[in-house]
Formats: structure tokens, sequence, C-alpha cells
């Protein structure tokens, strides 16, 4: 298996408004290594969900090229899977049948219907849900339904995983867990990552490096290198550190920084 590069480079996107357009994204360039994860930060509205939109190909875009192993993106596909902050699972499906539809029209065909539940068990199984199979969404807490719409995403393999703020809509300690999962299925899975998120602590415990994108229309403003040994610690020097290199990029009066960064 060859080097999968995920290459953006000079991407702009605009939006035609009925008052005019509105540039959401202004010559962003990223390159993302096979297996590599990549947190993005950026205040609310700066654009993040449109950049992973746009990679996840429900999105267009005007200018600039993105390459996913040197092929050009234009719309949605096996490779690449995408998860939101709500679960967006089917109420009247239950958790196996929901899994089950991420399985690709192809191998909906190939495989026997056995094979298919047989496959849908062993992801279940990776997330410890395997005993939930025939259960409802609306039977299962928030973290369980979005562990649900994770092995959905992950049933084909994707050699991306786009996660758009996917625990923000968890309590703290839930996301916690969640934190420890997806590091987990990544460690095990080997994929490429990118991770929106505004919790700048999730950005610092999961990303190889966070990318920080500021507003109106969004740029890239920095790159910062997580270079730090997992399973991270949130409490070390140098995670304390990378928290406040990038509340500085967020607030100017460092007295809000000192306060957060403890
Ligand atoms: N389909 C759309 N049509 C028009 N404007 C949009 C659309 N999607 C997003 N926007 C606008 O683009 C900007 C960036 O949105 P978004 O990418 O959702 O930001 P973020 O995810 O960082 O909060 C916002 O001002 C939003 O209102
Ligand atoms: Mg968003």
């Amino acid at each position: 298996m060859g080097q999968q590069n995920l290459e953006i480079s000079h991407l702009n996107k605009t939006f035609e408004l009925k008052e005019g357009p509105l540039q959401v994204l202004q010559d962003i360039s990223l390159c993302v290594k096979q297996q590599e994860f990549v947190s993005i930060v950026g205040i609310s509205g700066c654009g993040k969900s449109t950049l992973l939109r746009i990679i996840a190909g429900l999105e267009t875009y005007e200018d600039g090229l993105i390459l996913n192993d040197g092929k050009a993106i234009h719309a949605p596909g096996y490779d690449r899977g995408m998860i939101f902050q709500e679960s967006r699972l089917f109420p009247w499906l239950v958790v196996e049948d929901n899994v089950a539809f991420g399985i690709s029209k192809e191998n909906q065909k190939r495989l026997s219907k056995k094979e298919k539940q047989e496959l849908v068990r062993q992801y279940l199984e990776l997330v410890g849900l395997e005993q939930f199979a025939k259960a409802y969404p609306c039977q299962l807490s928030g973290g369980m339904q979005q562990r649900v719409s994770i092995v959905r995403a992950l049933i084909e393999e994707p050699e991306i995983l786009l996660l758009d703020e996917p625990f923000g809509a968890l309590d703290a300690l839930t996301r916690i867990h969640m934190q420890h999962e997806v590091l987990r299925i990544w460690e095990h899975k080997r994929m490429t990552m990118l991770l929106v998120t505004h919790d700048i602590d999730e950005a610092i415990y999961l990303g190889d490096r966070v990318i920080i994108m500021s507003a109106r229309p969004g740029t890239i403003k920095r790159e910062i290198a997580v270079d730090l040994p997992r399973p991270r610690n949130r409490s070390s020097e140098g995670f304390i550190r990378i928290r406040k290199s990038i509340l500085q990029e967020f607030f100017e009066d460092q007295s809000v920084v000192e306060d957060f960064a403890i």
C-alpha cells in the first residue's frame, strides 16, 4: 500500500447569499499524511464544518485543489467517512441495521446476509456494543449512539475519517471516554483522522498537530505540533505549554491565558 496523502492547496470557498457573496474559506493549504491525526480548532463560524464537508465531497468548491492519494475529490466516496455532532442514526432501525447501512452497494451485493451480520458484529465488538445489536437508538445513551455512528462510518474501512465536533453534544465525562475510544480505534485501524473540535484539550490530547483557524474568512492561522508521547497527560508540563500557546492565538489578554492554561 502506497502512502496516501490528503492534499489541499489554495482552497477558497464562497457562499452566494441574498445579501451578496460570503467568503468562508480563504487560501487553505494543508497536507495530511496517511495515518496522521490532525486536529482543527477555531471559533464558531470560521468555516471548519465547511472545510470538512468539502473534503467529504458534500460541498462544492470553486477554487483550489483537493487530492486524496493523487485523485481529485469532487463527490462523496467510501475512501472517506464522516461523523457529525449528532449521531444521525435512523430511529426506526435497530443498531445492527443502522451499521449495515454503512456497507457499500458493492459489498451489499457481494456478501451473504450471514457475512454482513458477522461483519457488523465484529465492528460492534470493536466499540463494545455487540450486545446492543437489536436495540433501537433511543434505547442507547448519547455516547453509545455516537459509537454506533462511528462504527457505521468505519465499516467500509475508509482511509480518512472526518470528525466534525463528534462529542460536542456529550457530557464532559462521556467526552473523555469517547476520546480514549477514538484513540484506541485510531491505533488499532491506523487510518487518517481529521478532527474538528472547539475543545482545545481534546485537540491536544488526540492530535499529532493542531491547526488553528481564524475567522471571516477562515484561514489557517497557525499550526502547532503536539510532540508528546501518547497516552497524554492533560496536566503535564508539555500539555500545559501547548494549551497556553493555542490559547494565546485566541486571547490577546495574557491574564485570560494564564487563567485557563493551568
Ligand atoms: N450552505 C450554506 N449556505 C450559506 N452559508 C453557509 C452555508 N454553510 C455555512 N455557511 C456559513 O459559512 C460560515 C462558516 O460556517 P461553518 O463552516 O459551519 O463554520 P464552523 O463549523 O466553523 O462553525 C458561517 O458564517 C455560516 O453561516
Ligand atoms: Mg461546525
